[in-house]
């Protein structure tokens, strides 16, 4: 089931997520609804908090060669992670990064180019993952969602001074549209 994403600036965003302690039925609903949201969304990742439910559960997915009549999204390649730490990183990566939370907005933001995670998967065993591309990105991007940020406060002072500026007027403009 597709659920509503929380857009910024709404307050739940900044919202620190609690850990999972029971691996059970209601945990399982929430990732099956996040992968639906999120292909919903054609995102790449989804943090719980994200759909408002502040639990340290977030989804990634890997994107595949773009193959023309193929999925590019299958269920198989959704990596889901709960209760994630970064136990290493390292290195420096400038890449594009959107968020299903602030949508139409695009920035380069710096993070570690190499990460390795200690996560548990839906049936809380423990697994770890290391990447220096794509998913080790996404991962950072995720984790700082249950951390209660948002990519854009990574941005520079004036790249976000100019943001908020064109983000106030977009938001104006929706409710406008919506009388
Ligand atoms: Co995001």
């Amino acid at each position: 089931m597709v659920r509503e994403v929380v857009v910024y600036p709404d307050k739940r965003l900044k919202l620190i997520s609690r850990d999972v302690e029971s691996f059970d039925e209601e945990l399982h609903t929430l990732l099956d609804d996040m992968y639906d949201t999120m292909r919903a969304k054609n995102g790449v990742g989804l943090a719980a908090v994200q759909v408002g439910v502040d639990v340290r559960v977030l989804i990634i997915n890997i994107p595949l060669e773009d193959k023309e009549g193929e999925d590019t999204q299958p269920r198989e390649n959704t990596l889901e992670m709960i209760n994630p730490v970064i136990v290493e990183a390292d290195g420096v990566e400038v890449f594009q990064e959107g968020c299903l939370s602030v949508p139409g907005f695009y920035e380069d933001v710096e993070r570690a180019k190499h990460v390795k995670v200690e996560y548990f998967d839906r049936y809380g065993n423990k697994k770890v993952i290391e990447d220096d591309d794509f998913l080790a990105i996404a991962v950072q991007h995720e984790i700082d969602h249950l951390e209660g940020k948002v990519f854009i406060e990574k941005l520079s002072y004036t790249k976000r001074k100019k943001f908020e500026k064109e983000w106030k007027r977009k938001i104006k403009g929706q409710k406008s549209l919506k009388i």
